[in-house]
């Protein structure tokens, strides 16, 4: 989703600012464009597309100490250069990240006192207002502080001001933005990713904070007063942006996952000090998007079987908006990669007004989400650069199964030496899936219209999984379903050669997947099974066409094993039909608007 970058300094804006939106291409776009000082005159480039055409309008020659650049993922109006950012209405200049939802309103205001607008977005308004605000008050400071008593929605923007050449303004509500601390120079970014190379200080901007930004000085205000504030360090390595000779890095982010149980065992299994006690809440919720509430639904899945407590599991942008029944014996546990997932983020705050415990179990360190909980279990994956989360997702699975063991342990009902030989067993597993040869089964369906993902119980989640990262880098239409609800309706999709994939790990529901597996087969599709390879069931050799053998461990750590060749299927497939597999059209990482 949108990404911002801004400088101020001693060196040529220009090349800094497209490489700090290079570094942020990750979180998804489809225009850009960047503003800057020559001369005292602001210049505006933009284009549609990568930024490799932006990077070719720009004239390296017109040296300027002084810019902002965006990324837009289209909101309000269609992809095209009018509707791109940088927007200039009067003496401002602005690139914006998040919704204005008041901006009809202000656009009437605006349009009653005289003011035009060439775009269809909220951020022209949102400027405009800015510049109407500072002719009121020719005053920019009071300006953006009396703007934020207007404004509604979210908004995280980098402003300059044709009559103040020297200086950048920041201000925020409800979206990421960060500023890098140099050695006469200064750095604006939606996160530190853009320029953690050239900086390692940084200020994390909170909500309703205004800064202003100069080469050798930085102040921040919230409600017209001059704040302290904290500066963060950027961790070694936390940006591992090399592909590694990988072709993909959704191809790398996979292999990764072997390495990752690795790392995981030694900073948690060893030191279950480090993994909240959830013994002590009468309820637990758990809130996430897209693949993070798949997680946390195999986190219920394992929380109820394994430690005999009952969950609930919401999708949180139901969630903020629901009747909710908790209260300061809920515990709220949110799953995000990112930690700026604007659904997640805004659960969180809704969930304290209700004095409930949070919990946040988050990929990126120092994020909204990481900031806003009472605890953090960070998953400690790396960056995830492609859009397609896979090895945060296993991740987000192993700490769900951690909260489990606690639990269980602490109530007897898990023994703990005999469960630590199974983690210790995974990364090896996971390379042997990894390493597994998958081309057979895709020539075979990598061509086809639907595809269907069938399993019960917590087999089904992981197919939810399946499918979504299937869809989400293909563009393959498909479907998860419990496999006995196909011949409620669905069923009447499957014709000859039909894809469908289904998975059986639980053997205690093994035999009524088969007969539903049968079903299909019957009326011509062409069945891949992944079944645990220990299961005690004879199976007929009549009702798959092609079956893979996944490595069988503890019923805990069973779907952390279940869903690698369900991410290499769908990687193979969207190779095999040219895909842009870590950017995929109209999705973005960081998905900061609701
Ligand atoms: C995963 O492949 C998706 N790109 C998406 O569903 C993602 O998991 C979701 O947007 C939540 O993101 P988060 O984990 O950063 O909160």
């Amino acid at each position: 989703m949108c990404g911002i970058v801004g400088y101020i300094g001693k060196k040529n804006s220009l090349p800094i600012l497209i490489k700090g939106l290079k570094r942020l291409e990750y979180r998804g776009y489809d225009s850009a464009g960047v503003a800057y000082i020559k001369d005292n005159n602001i210049k505006i480039v933009k284009t549609v597309g990568k930024i490799n055409n932006l990077d070719k309008l720009l004239n390296y020659n017109d040296e300027s100490f002084i810019g902002i650049g965006h990324t837009r993922w289209a909101t309000h109006g269609s992809v095209d250069t009018t509707n791109s950012h940088p927007h200039q209405a009067g003496s401002i200049t602005i690139v914006h990240n998040g919704i204005l939802e008041n901006y009809q309103e202000l656009k009437e205001i605006l349009t009653n006192k005289g003011y035009t607008f060439k775009s269809d977005t909220d951020t022209e308004v949102l400027c405009a207002y800015i510049d109407y605000e500072y002719n009121q008050t020719k005053n920019i400071l009071d300006a953006l502080n009396n703007c934020m008593k207007v404004f509604e929605g979210s908004y995280a923007t980098a402003i300059m001001v044709k009559d103040i050449p020297n200086k950048l303004f920041v201000m925020k509500k409800d979206s990421p933005l960060v500023i890098g601390i140099g050695e006469q120079e200064n750095y604006i970014a939606s996160d530190i990713s853009a320029y953690a190379d050239e900086t390692s200080a940084y200020i994390i901007l909170e909500d309703m904070e205004i800064g202003q930004i100069e080469k050798d000085n930085i102040s921040i205000y919230k409600n017209k007063k001059e704040i302290k504030y904290n500066i963060e360090q950027v961790e070694q390595d936390a940006f591992d942006s090399d592909k590694n000779n990988y072709e993909h890095y959704m191809l790398k982010e996979i292999s990764e996952q072997e390495n990752l149980m690795d790392k995981l065992n030694n900073i948690y299994l060893k030191n279950l000090d480090k993994i909240m006690d959830i013994s002590k809440y009468n309820k637990i919720h758990i809130i996430g998007c897209g693949t993070a509430y798949h997680a946390g639904m195999i986190g219920k899945y394992l929380i109820e079987n394994y430690s005999d407590f009952e969950v609930n599991t919401y999708i949180a942008s139901e969630y903020r908006y629901q009747k909710i029944f908790a209260d300061d014996k809920t515990l709220v546990i949110a799953a995000s990669q990112s930690g700026e997932t604007a659904d997640t983020l805004a659960c969180i705050k809704k969930v304290k007004k209700y004095g409930c415990k949070t919990l946040g179990i988050v990929n990126v360190k120092n994020s909204s989400i990481a900031r806003a909980v009472d605890e953090v279990i960070y998953t400690e994956a790396g960056q995830e650069v492609a859009v397609a989360s896979t090895k945060a997702y296993s991740s987000q699975v192993y700490i769900f199964s951690l909260l489990a063991l606690k639990l269980g342990i602490t109530k007897g009902l898990i023994n703990k030496n005999e469960i630590n030989k199974e983690y210790e067993k995974l990364p090896s597993y996971i390379k042997e899936l990894t390493n597994y040869d998958y081309e057979d089964i895709i020539s075979k369906i990598w061509q086809a219209k639907d595809v269907f993902y069938l399993g019960r119980g917590i087999d089904y989640i992981s197919m939810l999984e399946g499918s979504l990262k299937l869809k989400e880098i293909s563009y393959v239409h498909s479907e998860a379903y419990q496999a006995g609800e196909l011949k409620h309706g669905t069923i009447s999709l499957i014709e000859k050669d039909t894809p469908i994939i289904a998975l059986i790990s639980d053997e205690t529901i093994a035999l009524k997947t088969i007969s539903n597996i049968k079903e299909v087969k019957a009326r011509g599709a062409y069945v891949v099974l992944l079944i645990k390879e220990d299961l005690n069931i004879n199976i007929d050799k009549e009702c798959y066409d092609k079956i893979i053998e996944i490595n069988a461990t503890d019923n805990l750590l069973q779907p952390i094993l279940n869903v690698i060749p369900l991410q290499l299927i769908a990687y193979n497939i969207a190779k095999k039909r040219g895909c842009d597999i870590d950017k995929p059209r109209n999705l973005a990482k960081s998905v900061t608007v609701e």
